[in-house]
């Protein structure tokens, strides 16, 4: 069993989740639960980012403690996927004392390599990025992320060597599969060659992080803290067993807003701290609506929760894994969504488990053929039709997910229902007379339906393990997808 460790980005605990948040969320779950259908051992991390200047304002102007803010908000994360059926194995905050003990051991050993050497800050500060900006990057004065102000720093703290890794990291980025896509290689390989500028990575003037030794006025750098989360999830430096047996991760899944801290500070710092190197990163697109970033600081994001209540969860899952090109920009439109619930979840996945179960419940007494567990391998029919179609569906499942084409995955358990569908059409066992043919004919369909179900248990795990229920007992049920209307 080969070991499979993933993880999202750590949320800012500065306010409530967003359906972009759970774009992210929801394709690690899909990843995590493929990887687990595969035999392997799977462990998947998430949580919250909960340090930082931009959340020790926010709390204040809430007037709210950092601590009850927090706690307030890694609640609605956490609620937010339990809604979401998210599989994750840990919810890490960075307010926990293991996290302490990870940054710390961690910072230890980026000072033992010699890369941390004391400096002055001058210059711009994004609260909201919690990053550095040279003048050169920001846009029209502002931060180039969020277009808002921002702070002006000037400030004696810790700086990291980055400087010193400059060729590494151009091998790293240029020679191997670290950065996925390509595009987002191509930008970062861009950001690499404007040359490596060494950073800071502690800051005086913020109160609420994690000190620094030996320099109680000061804390670590929110991204060093942030980035070390992925080694304490796993029990860095304690529990040696577990962190062995999942580190290096295999996949770090964010935004493509934050790859210069993911495959440029991450790696130079791993390196630094002489641990090995994630195997990929991945970085997405955005969730837009009218092609702009869903977020807070828009205010246009769209309440999930809602959505939840109002279509389940599977249907969500399904829109965002479905409906966008994994890795580009996707724009989030009711009309959009629910014209793809209608016609993939509700005619073609829905109605086929109806069919399929309604025909097993008719005829399971009077054919001997139906008497096999659907659960069973498919059995091959004459013609192979069938068999054929499911196998191509496992080989391209398999295929997109080696690419993180998620949307393709889920497109080719679509194709492989809507094969079954027209199997049926073609069949008509309804009307045959023969009864063993007719028996063979209903087998072959539950049979296929069940292993369409289960291909689809990573992007809709509800109505997938609902449905292999419905097919093992030839239970018919209510629409697994009622119907909606714009
Ligand atoms: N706390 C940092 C990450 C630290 S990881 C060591 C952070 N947090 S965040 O709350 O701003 O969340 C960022 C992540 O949320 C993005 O990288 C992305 O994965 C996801 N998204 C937030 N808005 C999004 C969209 N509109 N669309 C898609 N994903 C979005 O950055």
């Amino acid at each position: 069993m080969s070991a499979y460790y993933l993880t999202t980005p750590i949320y800012y605990a500065n306010d409530l989740p967003h359906i972009g948040h759970a774009y992210t969320t929801i394709a690690a779950d899909a990843i995590a639960r493929f990887h687990r259908l595969q035999g392997d051992d799977v462990f998947l991390l998430t949580g919250t980012d909960e340090h930082g200047v931009n959340i020790e304002r926010i709390a204040a102007n809430a007037g709210a403690s950092a601590t009850q803010h927090v706690n307030r908000v890694a609640d609605a994360f956490r609620e937010l996927w339990a809604a979401l059926d998210i599989s994750y194995d840990r919810f890490i905050r960075t307010t926990e004392t293991d996290h302490y003990r990870a940054v710390l051991a961690f910072w230890d050993r980026l000072q033992a390599s010699g890369d941390l050497y004391r400096g002055t800050y001058t210059g711009a500060y994004c609260a909201r990025c919690e990053a550095y900006y040279q003048p050169d990057e920001l846009r029209h004065g502002a931060c180039p992320v969020h277009g808002l102000a921002c702070d002006e720093v000037s400030e004696e703290n810790w700086f990291f060597a980055l400087s010193r890794y400059q060729g590494t990291l151009e091998h790293l980025v240029a020679d191997t599969d670290f950065v996925q896509p390509l595009s987002r290689r191509n930008e970062v390989l861009g950001i690499l060659r404007q040359g490596l500028r060494d950073f800071s990575v502690s800051r005086r003037q913020v109160k609420w992080g994690i000190p620094v030794p030996d320099r109680p006025d000061e804390v670590i750098y929110v991204w060093v803290d942030a980035l070390a989360n992925y080694l304490t999830g796993i029990g860095f430096p304690d529990q040696a067993e577990t962190f062995g047996r999942y580190w290096p991760a295999q996949l770090h899944l964010v935004g493509k807003e934050i790859i210069r801290f993911h495959c440029i500070y991450w790696p130079a710092l791993l390196l630094s701290a002489d641990l090995p190197l994630p195997k990929t990163v991945y970085a997405h697109g955005w969730l837009t609506k009218d092609g702009q970033k869903i977020s807070k600081t828009t205010g246009n994001t769209i309440d999930t929760s809602a959505l939840v209540r109002e279509f389940g969860a599977d249907a969500v899952r399904h829109y965002l894994l479905r409906a966008i090109p994994f890795g580009q920009d996707g724009d989030f439109t009711r009309e959009a969504f629910i014209a793809r619930y209608n016609a993939e979840l509700a005619n073609d996945f829905g109605n086929l488990v109806h069919r399929a179960t309604s025909l097993a419940s008719r005829y399971a007494s009077a054919d001997a053929a139906l008497r096999v567990s659907a659960g069973a391998a498919l059995r091959s029919p004459a013609d192979g039709v069938l068999r054929d179609s499911a196998d191509a569906a496992r080989a391209r499942l398999a295929d997109a997910f080696a690419r993180f084409a998620l949307h393709e995955a889920v497109g080719a358990v679509s194709d492989f229902v809507r094969d079954i569908n027209r199997y049926l059409e073609q069949t008509q066992p309804w009307h045959l007379s023969d009864l063993e043919a007719r028996g063979a004919v209903v087998a072959e369909v539950v049979a296929a339906t069940t292993q369409a179900a289960r291909l689809y248990e990573p992007f809709i795990p509800r109505a997938a393990s609902e449905a292999q229920r419905r097919l093992q007992c030839a239970e018919v049920g209510d629409p697994l997808f009622p119907r909606y209307s714009c």
